[in-house]
Formats: structure tokens, C-alpha cells, sequence
């Protein structure tokens, strides 16, 4: 039996593992779920063991477990860290789920689930081509190591402290990571750039109590409307970012790279049926391909005050909130980035509000060439597969962990994702399209087999 067919006969036990790991709901940014998260560093421990893996380590942080493992038993052969993540976003609004976030249903193709597409299915395409290696040949070939971590959506806090103490032990020929997207259904994808991310909070203070509206209104601020002021002078009309500075280090494509971008098979019709906006903005000059992985962008992620209860209440609110975040692109710096936000909008502010600033995590953006011989053998094992040629993409999304290990160790990072960008990552009734599941088993497998054969 070759490898394909040993992986195809275990489909539906493949299956019922992954149900199993998605019930557990290890949603890293709820304190609520602290014991369900340790229950899934524990399932991904356990299942390592079952993969082959002779110990696998659960190491508490601050946060969140981490999970390590690790096989080093083929002298001359590549070191591969591969690298994921157990927790998951809160499943909220609950109501929107056609089936519970926790209950994993399959249906029309598509497995559903909170944590299908974003990271568990692609990590679990990890661990059940390892253990088919190890199965089939009795060992994984390849030297092997395995980090796991639970703090990926609340920005990987304890990880970059963990990386800095243990360089030697991470240290490895190239990362390897399936936490992305393919272009489209059918198109393999190999991801080598994705955007930084600095989030932030501000919180706007004008009359020290909240008061009467009928009282008061007309004479003193009202926060509420300084923010809304505030946020529509960010963007101007061709929506450029108004910070002064922020552009300045942005790399500009090279006419090589442009082209390619916009050569792919990206559909313009499948974007804006996922998004199902009446219409559509961006800035000005660049394709949508452009806009999305190469631009950077400042996003107003939530703003609150005020009165949101039933009916209504006449009151000028004493504060006004808002949480926002930038995506940034190369060569941004994400603390020089920060700085200059904090102080364009303590510019525009008038006099009438008091501002609180936090800049509550930053991250840098990445890119990286393709050429090193792993990209090769990863778009061979991807063709074989899915049966069609890997395209090679950049994303919009961060992962944080990638940069660092890029920053830190300089080796290839090699992101090969199986989500698809209709999947619902972040929202309700997320899901992963089966068919990229299983024959992202069978890709990862060949994968780690062909970097066995130096
Ligand atoms: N898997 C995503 C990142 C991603 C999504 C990359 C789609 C490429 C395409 C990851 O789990 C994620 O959601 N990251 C967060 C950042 C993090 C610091 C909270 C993000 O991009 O918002
Ligand atoms: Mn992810
Ligand atoms: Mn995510």
C-alpha cells in the first residue's frame, strides 16, 4: 500500500479524531475557558504520542501551555519545526451557528466548527501525516520537531520569551506552518508574505460624570462625537491613511513581483461574494490583490459608549471608547508605526477630551524570498496532492510566531495553507472544505517523505 492509499483508508477514522479536538472549546482569550484550553494542550499531547512521537512535553507559561515535541533520530537528514496553534476565537454571536460552534457537523462537503480551518484541522493534517510515516516506515525519516502553542489568538504573548530562552532547542533547517489560506478552491497555495499588526485602545474622557442631555447638551463636548470626528479624519478621500510618516517606509512592489501578484488566479467575483458588501472601497492605485497583501491598512475594530440599552436614555455619555488596529507591510517598524499614530490623533483631538492611548500588542510584517529547495519540494508534494501546480501568494493576515523565527533564525518559513478565504475564520459557522483536509494529509505526508530524500 503506498502512502496516498494508507492515508485514504483512514478517512473516517481521521475524521472522528479532528470531531474530538474541536469540542473542546480552548478559546485562549476567555478566562472562563482556561481548564478547556489545558484540555487541549493535553489532547495534542497525547495524540503526538499516538503519532510516534516518543514524549511530548506540555510547558506552562505565564498564559497559556505550550506543546513540544520533538524526534531527532536521523542523523544527515533536514530538522523541520512545525508550528501551530490549539486555541481558538470565541464562538460569539452564539446565534449566528447553523450548529453549535462545539458540536462539529459535516455538511455540503464542509466540516463546521469553531477552530475547523483556524488552526485544529490544519494542525491535526500535521500530526496524521506524521503518524502515517511513522505507521507505514516506522519512523518519520526527518528530524522533527513540534511546538504548539494556546495563545496564538490573544498574539502569542508568552512566545517570544520562550523563543529568546530556547534558540538551540527551536533551532531548525526551516518552519513549516499551515495556519493560511489557498487562493481559491482547487489552488494549492504557498504563502511567503503576510502583514504586521499593532492593536490599540483609546479611551476619551469629556464631562467627568455622565449628564442630563437636556440639561447640559448644547454646552459642554460630548466624547461620543469627538471619536466619530476623530476616526473619519483618519483616511482621506482616496482612503490614504492620513498619519504622517505612516507611508514613508512602506516597500514598493518590484514591477516583477506586481506582475505576478496580479497575474494569479485570484477571483474577483468569489471575493465579493465571501465579503457581500453592497460595495466595495480601497485605496486608490492599487488592485484589490494589492490592497489586501501588500497595503497597509487602519481598521476600526470597535467603538463603544454611551446608552446601548432598550429604548432610550438622554444623556451625554463622560466617556467614548474605540479599539482599532493597523496591518503593516515591509519595512514598517511597528513601535515607530505606534508612535506616530499616538501623535496624529493627539493632534486632532480638541481640547475638549482627555485621551488615554494603549497600544496593546504590536507585531511586524513579513516577507521573504522563495527560492531555498524546500519551496520546490513543498509545491511537488502539493501537486501531488491536489493534482494541480502550488501558486505562490501573499496574505493579509499575521501570524506572529513566523516573523520572529524569521527575525531570530533567518531559515526558510515555508506556509502552506489549507483554509480557503470563504471559510468563516474568526466568525460564525466556520468551517474547512473536507476534501482540502484529507488531500492535505496526503500532501504533508509526501512532504516530510521527499525532504527525507536528500
Ligand atoms: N491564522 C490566522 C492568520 C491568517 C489568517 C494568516 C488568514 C493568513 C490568512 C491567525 O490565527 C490570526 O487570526 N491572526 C491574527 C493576529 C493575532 C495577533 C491575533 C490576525 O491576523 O488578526
Ligand atoms: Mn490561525
Ligand atoms: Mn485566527
Amino acid at each position: 500500500m503506498n502512502l496516498a492509499e494508507f492515508i485514504d483508508a483512514r478517512r473516517e477514522k481521521h475524521l472522528t479524531e479532528l470531531k474530538e479536538f474541536l469540542r473542546i472549546p480552548s478559546v485562549s482569550a476567555k478566562s472562563e475557558h482556561k481548564p478547556d484550553v489545558e484540555r487541549a494542550a493535553k489532547w495534542v499531547a497525547d495524540n503526538l504520542r499516538a503519532a510516534g512521537f516518543k514524549s511530548a512535553e506540555i510547558i506552562p507559561t505565564a498564559m497559556h501551555p505550550l506543546v513540544y515535541a520533538e524526534s531527532l533520530e536521523a542523523p544527515g537528514k533536514p530538522t523541520i519545526l512545525f508550528y501551530g496553534h490549539y486555541d481558538v476565537q470565541p464562538a460569539e454571536p452564539l446565534d449566528l451557528w447553523t450548529s453549535p460552534a462545539f458540536e462539529p457537523e459535516a455538511r455540503n462537503g464542509n466540516l463546521y466548527g469553531r477552530g475547523t480551518a483556524d488552526d485544529k484541522g490544519q494542525v491535526h493534517i500535521h500530526l496524521k501525516a506524521l503518524q502515517a510515516l511513522h505507521e507505514s516506515n516506522g519512523k518519520f525519516g526527518i528530524n522533527i520537531k513540534v511546538l504548539i502553542e494556546g495563545e496564538e489568538e490573544v498574539g502569542s504573548v508568552s512566545l517570544w520569551d520562550f523563543v529568546q530562552k530556547n534558540k538551540e532547542k527551536l533551532k531548525a533547517d526551516a518552519l513549516v506552518v499551515s495556519d493560511t489560506s489557498m487562493l481559491g478552491k482547487g489552488v494549492p497555495s504557498i504563502t511567503y508574505g503576510l502583514r504586521g499588526l499593532n492593536y490599540y485602545q483609546i479611551e476619551l474622557t469629556g464631562p467627568e460624570r455622565d449628564l442630563h442631555s437636556g440639561v447640559y447638551g448644547g454646552a459642554v463636548p460630548n466624547p461620543l462625537t469627538v471619536l466619530a470626528e476623530l476616526f473619519a479624519k483618519l483616511h482621506d478621500n482616496n482612503f490614504h491613511i492620513t498619519v504622517p510618516g505612516f507611508y514613508e517606509k512602506v516597500a514598493k512592489l518590484s514591477k516583477a513581483e506586481r506582475k505576478a501578484l496580479n497575474a494569479l488566479p485570484w477571483n474577483k467575483k468569489a471575493f465579493q461574494t465571501a465579503v457581500g458588501a453592497p460595495g466595495y472601497c480601497g485605496e486608490k492605485g492599487f488592485s484589490i490583490v494589492e490592497q489586501l497583501w501588500t497595503r497597509p491598512t487602519l481598521e476600526l475594530n470597535g467603538i463603544w459608549g454611551g446608552y446601548i440599552g432598550e429604548g432610550a436614555k438622554t444623556v451625554i455619555p463622560s466617556k467614548a471608547y474605540a479599539k482599532f488596529s493597523t496591518r503593516l507591510v515591509p519595512n514598517q517598524d511597528p513601535r515607530k508605526i505606534a508612535v506616530q499614530v499616538e501623535k496624529h490623533i493627539r493632534k486632532l483631538l480638541p481640547k475638549t477630551v482627555k485621551c488615554k492611548f494603549e497600544v496593546l500588542s504590536t507585531g511586524k510584517p513579513w516577507a521573504a524570498p522563495f527560492q531555498a529547495p524546500i519551496f520546490k519540494k513543498a509545491q511537488t508534494a502539493l501537486e501531488k496532492g491536489f493534482g494541480k501546480k502550488a501558486v505562490f501568494i501573499r496574505e493579509g493576515g499575521s501570524i506572529p510566531f513566523v516573523t520572529q523565527m524569521y527575525d531570530t533564525f533567518k531559515v526558510p518559513c515555508v506556509l502552506i495553507g489549507f483554509g480557503l478565504p470563504d471559510e468563516n475564520a474568526h466568525a460564525p459557522d466556520e468551517h474547512i472544505y473536507l476534501e482540502n483536509y484529507f488531500s492535505g494529509i496526503k500532501a504533508i505526508a509526501h512532504f516530510y517523505a521527499d525532504l527525507a530524500i536528500l
